[in-house]
């Protein structure tokens, strides 16, 4: 089977990648620069940018069965018309929880908006549609990174608010199944890591798996806009603040998406710390 994988040099792609060619399929990868995808050898790395339709010739699609379709910015609509029209059926999408708009929260956010509009560009032109929808990932905790690094506290509001981080891997097999298996077709997995954590505990599982101390100290949700403003856009500031509000009093649930689709529970938050080690340590 040939798939076509746009975010293919992402974070989750590449593990999406891997995992599919380690099972003998036949990948062919989307980048707007292919000439430094850096993908495994027997990928067919293919230029296009969703963004400008002129690059998603038919050559995108010869012989391709199954699409995996990564969130971009804009461009989704072009690439699954011109997928519909060189006759594929079956679509993954990247998605995510908000789109489901279970909370107040969601409806209106940055994130139910363009997920939502992703999952209906899809929807509207296909039956064979399947959406994945991870909530939060692990490697937003990224942000904790230079801090932990320079030896210092990590800096958090909401410190009691508990979250359930998935990893990027767990999120890439539970595509790759998707993309693999036939009995998917209009069906919607939310996708959570295997424990919902405060992100006192969140700290400590990244401690754990870093093998060093690391502290943390609450800062009011003033003290975070200050300090992140300059880096975040307001709106995006805004939609972590309340999230992370409201999951004090209501935290995020443990979804079984990821052992649904991969028939074993996803890695824990302590793991994704050991994977990503060398982000925490100079
Ligand atoms: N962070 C969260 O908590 C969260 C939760 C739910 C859902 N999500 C979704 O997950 C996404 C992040 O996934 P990730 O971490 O794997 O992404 P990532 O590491 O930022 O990778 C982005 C990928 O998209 C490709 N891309 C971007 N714009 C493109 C365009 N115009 N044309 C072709 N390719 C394009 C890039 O390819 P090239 O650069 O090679 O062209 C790259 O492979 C977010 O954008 C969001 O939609 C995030």
């Amino acid at each position: 089977m040939t798939i076509l994988v746009t975010g293919a040099t992402g974070t989750i792609g590449r593990h999406l990648v891997r995992t599919l060619t380690d099972a003998g399929e036949h990948v062919r990868a989307v980048s707007r620069a292919p000439g430094d995808a850096a993908l495994p050898d027997g990928v067919d790395v293919v230029g296009a940018d969703l963004a400008d339709p002129s690059t998603l010739g038919a050559h995108l699609f010869r012989d391709v069965d199954r699409v995996f379709v990564f969130p971009a910015d804009k461009g989704v609509p072009d690439l699954v018309e011109a997928a519909v029209t060189a006759g594929i059926e079956r679509f993954v999408v990247l998605s995510s929880l908000a789109a489901a708009a279970e909370f107040p929260r969601d409806l209106g956010s940055a994130s139910y908006v363009h997920h939502h509009a992703v999952e209906e560009a899809v929807r509207s032109r296909t039956d064979g549609w399947t959406f994945l929808r991870p909530g939060t990932f692990s490697t937003n905790l990224l942000s904790w990174a230079w801090p932990i690094k320079a030896g210092g506290p990590v800096r958090a509001p909401y410190v009691l608010s508990a979250q359930a981080p998935i990893h990027e891997a767990d999120i890439a097999d539970a595509a790759a199944a998707a993309l693999t298996r036939d009995d998917l077709a209009g069906t919607t997995h939310a996708l959570t890591g295997p424990q919902s954590l405060t992100r006192v505990e969140q700290v400590a599982a990244i401690a754990a798996g870093i093998g060093r101390d690391v502290a943390i100290v609450e800062i009011t949700p003033e003290e975070f806009r200050e300090e992140v403003g300059r880096f975040v856009p307001d709106d995006i500031v805004s939609m972590l603040l309340r999230y992370w509000s409201d999951t004090v009093t209501e935290p995020d649930r443990v979804r079984p998406g990821v052992t649904d689709l991969t028939g074993r529970p996803g890695r824990t938050l302590e793991q994704w710390a050991v994977d990503h080690r060398a982000d925490f340590l100079s």
